[in-house]
């Protein structure tokens, strides 16, 4: 009888031994990319976005295609039999005679967990809703330990959208699993981490936080500042979206009051929460990150279908 497939959901489907194995491997990827050339011929990436991406899905693409493989899918809803009322599970169902793994991104929360359970091919979480984005997760993980040396004993100020943003909390599930973090919470009172990750993620595990609304009093004890953008598409109403979007920006005067090793993040895509002023800024490290995101895709391709090099 053929294997299970493994999926991704969560970062928490890989214990922290097995990220660091991933995170490794994604090393000796971008060390030694010829070796790699290869890996996956013959193999087939579906990446089916019925939510827009760029860095996301182009990632994953360029990650098969770094490996030899080939790509299909679609990127959006609109463009695919979902359009016609097709579910998610009957989807994948199909694309499981297609494909040998796949991305999926959806509006709903929950919707990649049902798909997987309809697949017999790997399924990976490529952000569901409000809820997670592992493999951005697993991005940013990568970019602070290859940029930072180490994940420990650091304190991570998280900036922005706090509620709505899913890598944020996806973040905040994987960290607390290293020694010594600390996190410093930033956003509007509207916008604050749901209880869900402040009660039984940060509380129930003794993981020392704060929450504050004025980004100026974090930066000086920030080793990681992780803006967000204010998510416009989770929004009920436009009028608050307006309200809150010019809340925080991240210029050149802000950066002074940071130490001088301190790494910006985002995930992007940015609106105007950082200044194009500060991209120059040796600190910045938000375009490095999503070149991480194709290496540690390559991993991550590698891991779920089981492929040694
Ligand atoms: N970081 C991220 O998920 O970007 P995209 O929405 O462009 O995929």
């Amino acid at each position: 009888m053929d294997k299970k497939p493994r999926h991704l959901m969560n970062p928490l489907d890989f214990s922290v031994e097995e990220l660091e194995s991933l995170m490794d491997l994604a090393k000796d990827i971008e060390a030694n990319r010829e070796k790699y050339a290869h890996a996956c011929d013959g193999k087939k990436l579906a990446t089916l976005f019925y939510e827009p991406s760029t860095r996301t899905r182009l990632s994953f693409e360029a990650a098969m295609l770094n490996l030899g493989g080939s790509v299909l899918g679609f990127a959006s809803e609109d463009s695919s039999s979902a359009a016609k009322g097709e579910s998610v599970s009957d989807t994948l169902s199909v694309v499981s005679c297609y494909a040998d793994i796949c991305a999926i991104r959806h509006p709903k929360e929950g919707a990649p967990l049902v798909a997987s359970q309809h697949a017999s091919i790997p399924v990976i979480n490529a952000g569901d809703g409000g809820h997670q984005h592992p493999t951005q997760t697993l991005t940013d993980l990568l970019t602070i330990r290859s940029l930072d040396g180490k994940i420990e004993n650091l304190t991570i100020g998280l900036c922005g959208d706090l509620k709505f943003g899913r890598t944020v909390h996806s973040l905040i599930n994987a960290l607390i699993r290293y020694p010594n973090i600390r996190f410093i919470l930033i956003s509007p009172p509207e916008l604050r981490i749901p209880d869900y990750i402040r009660e039984d993620v940060l509380i129930k595990n003794d993981i020392p936080f704060e929450e504050v609304i004025k980004l100026e009093e974090a930066m000086p004890s920030l080793d990681i500042l992780y803006m967000t953008r204010v998510q416009r598409e989770r929004f009920f109403n436009e009028e608050d979206y307006l309200r809150m979007k010019g809340f925080y920006i991240l210029d050149k005067k802000k950066m002074t009051l940071a130490k001088d090793n301190m790494l910006v993040l985002h995930p992007l895509p940015r609106v105007n929460e950082i200044s194009v002023e500060v991209d120059e800024d040796p600190r910045a490290a938000y375009f490095r990150q999503a070149q991480y995101g194709v290496y540690i895709r390559m991993a991550l391709i590698l891991t779920l279908l089981d492929i040694k090099v």
